[in-house]
């Protein structure tokens, strides 16, 4: 990783057989590319072994001992490294999918102290129902949530061949990227200088 860039988790948090998701977050980790302030992963959650069954412990208080299957070892590497994420959602049902849950609720500490900005897609709410449940889920692990975030009502005529048609998405991606790095850079400091008092 090149100094001042930041480690940039991307997560594309739909698991669904025909999903929109890799659109959106292949254009976004373009977007966080070119920006120059993050060095990219993109983890798909379709690609994770997420079990609905957890440990009978709080992974709050597990350490680096929590129970993992061997399947999730990338994800839990990569949200561990992260200095920053961007969650990829669409929304289903006013909320976010139950993959990206499952997810969520197999860790803890590798969220703490970190921003998530949210890129949505969905129908005509665009995906506001799942982020306003993510902003409340993701403050319950100590994250750190972005004001900016991307929203795409009725993404099935808002993006053509891969990008958002509106000539200012990615205008407003960078808005999104610029605040996400300087909380990166902020809380990296801050973690590096004290333990979070969680
Ligand atoms: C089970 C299910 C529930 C959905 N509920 C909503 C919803 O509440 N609001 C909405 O805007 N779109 C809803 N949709 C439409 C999805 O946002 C749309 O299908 C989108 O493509 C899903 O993302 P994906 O293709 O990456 O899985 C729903 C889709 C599914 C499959």
């Amino acid at each position: 990783m090149e100094n001042n860039t930041h480690k940039l988790v991307v997560i594309v948090a739909s698991v669904r057989e025909g999903r929109f998701g890799p659109v959106v977050a292949s254009w976004l980790a373009e977007q966080a590319d070119s920006h120059g302030g993050f060095d990219v992963d993109v983890v798909d959650l379709a690609d994770v072994e997420i079990p609905l069954s957890l440990p009978a412990a709080s992974p709050k208080y597990a350490g680096d001992e929590y129970p993992r299957p061997a399947g999730m070892r990338h994800l839990t590497t990569a949200l561990e490294s992260a200095d920053a994420f961007v969650v990829v959602t669409p929304e289903y049902n006013h909320s976010y999918p139950a993959s990206l849950k499952a997810a969520i609720d197999w860790h803890f500490t590798q969220w703490t102290a970190k921003p998530v900005a949210f890129v949505s897609y969905g129908g005509a709410a665009g995906g506001r129902h799942a982020v306003l449940h993510l902003e409340n889920v993701l403050t319950e692990l100590h994250a750190v949530t972005i004001r900016d975030g991307l929203a795409f009502p009725n993404y099935f005529t808002a993006w053509q061949d891969g990008r958002p048609l509106d000539p200012e998405t990615p205008g407003y991606a960078k808005t999104l990227l610029d605040q996400l790095a300087w909380w990166a850079g902020a809380l990296k400091s801050a973690r590096e200088a004290a333990p979070y008092p969680a």
